[in-house]
């Protein structure tokens, strides 16, 4: 098992990773708990195929756990999903000692924190990501949020974990294109900040993309570390959590233009690394050579959806995106594989031509 250390202000905890954990969640997690009783938040298509080994786990570790469904996917993200799960909490019998265990991808891990953070004014939270997007990116670092028909994400809470138990082997039963949405995430990691994850990319693509059990343990051992350093440096987005918005700046935009309906989370922002590298090659921060690696790494996963694309109304949305401040849109542009800097100064000529170019490689 790898023990990956965060440590921020609030609450210092491990993230726990090993194929084949799920089955010793209780050996590894009953020292967490404060009593003998847990409430798993999940959504079905995760409860049927990975709930009973979990269950199994913390019965034979004399743990008593029920299991609270929440409906599932994005749309399930709301304010109205949280009230029906505390009213569920309350009818059984769940006190202030109670911990709540999100057992699923990001919806469910968003959910669950949330919840958390607010029921009896907080109890403690452990997160079992399912999805390889929640494994490396959303478990960790403790945002938590539901969606209002305004916009994503819009209320939440920061509600660091008791802990984060990592299993890539129950990657093996997710859908192949939310396989993929997630290792972009993770291949930004490498962008960001560690070049030998870039290379595992590179040079192991084949059994990356095959789901090769050691190849996908260490993409996602790495890309947690990586992920884990940034929240223990920077718990509240002060500055450098910034640097994980790389690809989301245009990513966002062309989910929101999309209207959320064509482009998983992972593949707009595969689509935003791609304009940001082709802004960092326009503005002389990045090599022709390593532009060209980065981009053809990530076409290299295969064909990313199609979408039309209005410049006019991306520079809108970009404009208008939470993360900018008083209009000056901030984009994280890589430098050097492992490197990357928060340049706030990009040309309006300059972010058309990468909206062009995205445009052009998504016709294709
Ligand atoms: N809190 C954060 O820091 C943070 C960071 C990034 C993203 N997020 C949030 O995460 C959410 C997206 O998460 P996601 O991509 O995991 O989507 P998701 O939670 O909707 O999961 C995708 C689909 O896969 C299913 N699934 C999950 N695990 C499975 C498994 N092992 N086998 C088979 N099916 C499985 C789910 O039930 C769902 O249908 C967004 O709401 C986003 O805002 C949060
Ligand atoms: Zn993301």
């Amino acid at each position: 098992m790898i023990r990956v250390p965060v440590a921020t202000p609030s609450r210092s905890y491990e993230v726990l990773i090993g194929s084949g954990l799920l089955a010793r969640a209780g050996e590894c997690l009953g020292r967490f708990l404060e009593t003998r009783r847990a409430f798993v938040v999940t959504a079905p298509p995760v409860r049927r195929r990975w709930a009973k080994v979990l269950l199994q786990s913390f019965s034979a570790s004399g743990i008593e756990t029920s299991i609270l469904e929440m409906p599932d996917g994005e749309r399930a993200k709301r304010l109205s999903t949280l009230e029906n799960l505390a009213e569920k909490l309350v009818k059984q019998g769940a006190d202030r000692g109670v911990t709540l265990i999100a057992l699923g991808g990001g919806v469910v891990g968003d959910v669950t924190g949330f919840l958390a953070s607010i029921y009896m004014r907080g109890v403690d939270v452990i997160q079992i990501p399912t999805t390889v997007l929640a494994q490396v990116d959303a478990a960790i670092g403790g945002k938590t949020g539901v969606n209002l028909m305004s916009g994503k994400n819009l209320l939440g809470t920061f509600h660091q974990p008791r802990a984060v138990l990592v299993d890539p082997s129950v990657l093996e039963t997710l859908p192949s294109r939310e396989y993929h949405a997630g290792l972009y995430e993770s291949l930004k990691c490498g962008v960001i900040g560690d070049p030998g994850l870039f290379r595992l990319f590179e040079d192991r693509r084949r059994e990356i993309l095959d789901r090769d059990p050691a190849v996908i343990e260490k993409v996602i051992a790495d890309s947690v570390r990586l992920k884990a350093s940034v929240v223990t440096a920077d718990e509240r987005e002060g500055g450098l959590r910034q640097v994980l918005n790389f690809g989301h700046t245009i990513g966002h935009a062309l989910e929101a233009e999309t209207r959320y309906t064509q482009l998983l989370h992972g593949e707009a922002v595969a689509w935003g690394m791609i304009a940001a590298t082709h802004i960092a090659l326009s503005t002389g921060k990045l090599d022709s050579v390593t532009a060209g690696r980065i981009s053809n790494s990530i076409l290299g996963f295969g064909r990313l959806p199609r979408m039309e694309l209005k410049t006019a109304n991306i520079l809108k949305r970009l404009r208008s995106d939470k993360k900018t401040r008083q209009g000056v849109v901030h984009f994280v542009l890589p430098r050097e594989i492992g490197k990357v800097e928060i340049a706030s100064d990009v040309p309006e000529a300059i972010i058309r031509s990468a909206i062009d170019e995205i445009r052009k490689l998504a016709r294709n």
